[in-house]
């Protein structure tokens, strides 16, 4: 890997369809992030999911959805980081008044801390806007729990300020914040 100085928005990224030999990889950083939003306890069952869906596992929404997943990796072919796209879930739809054909969902978005701030998310969420386009999508929608809320000013910056609260979406008095933005 190289030095997280040497990540800047001019370091050449690659952004590439997720391979089965990139997970590996990519546990670690989900480590990293994937804990429980009040005692920190890395979720190992979400895990597990998120690397089945992964693998082309079909998720439970609507009716089982197919997640695709792109990576970032630096040039020695480190993974730094993922991103998913996928149907958009029904709540999706009816908070943001869209349609399925026209709305596509992001889902899985982790960059490992030690690059975080220095681009390497804005190529992957660059990378699922070209996709959402090339699959006819009018619309890109996420939504964010209380866990990353110390993500959801950059969602803000993605997104352009768009954020909209979704009461109670994560249990009782555990609101999301969701985003849409035009395509
Ligand atoms: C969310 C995440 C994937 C973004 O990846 P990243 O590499 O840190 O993002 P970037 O450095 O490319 O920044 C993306 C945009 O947000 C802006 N930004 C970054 N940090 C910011 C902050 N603290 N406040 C406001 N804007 C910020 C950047 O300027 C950039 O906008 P620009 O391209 O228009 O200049 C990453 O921070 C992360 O893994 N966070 C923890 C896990 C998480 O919350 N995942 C989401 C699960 S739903």
């Amino acid at each position: 890997m190289v030095s997280p100085q040497e990540i800047t928005q001019t370091t050449q990224i690659e952004i590439s369809p997720l391979q089965e030999s990139d997970i590996a990889q990519l546990v670690p950083i989900l480590h990293e992030h994937v804990r429980d939003s009040d005692t920190h306890l890395v979720q190992e069952g979400e895990i597990t999911d998120i690397v089945s869906w992964m693998r082309g596992q079909p998720d439970e929404a609507n009716n089982h959805r197919i997640r695709s997943y792109f990576v970032a990796r630096d040039i020695n072919g480190q993974v730094l980081g993922c991103i998913g796209i996928t149907k958009a879930a029904t709540y999706h739809l009816i908070h943001h008044q869209t349609i399925a054909a026209d709305t596509a969902e992001l889902v899985n978005f982790f960059v490992t801390s030690t690059v975080q701030g220095r681009g390497v998310g804005r190529k992957l969420f660059n990378q699922v806007l070209a996709e959402a386009r090339n699959h006819g999508k009018k619309y890109l929608v996420l939504d964010s729990g209380p866990r990353y809320e110390h993500s959801w000013p950059i969602y803000d910056k993605l997104f352009g300020n768009s954020g909209t609260t979704i009461q109670n979406l994560y249990g009782p008095g555990y609101h999301a914040r969701t985003w849409k933005i035009d395509l």
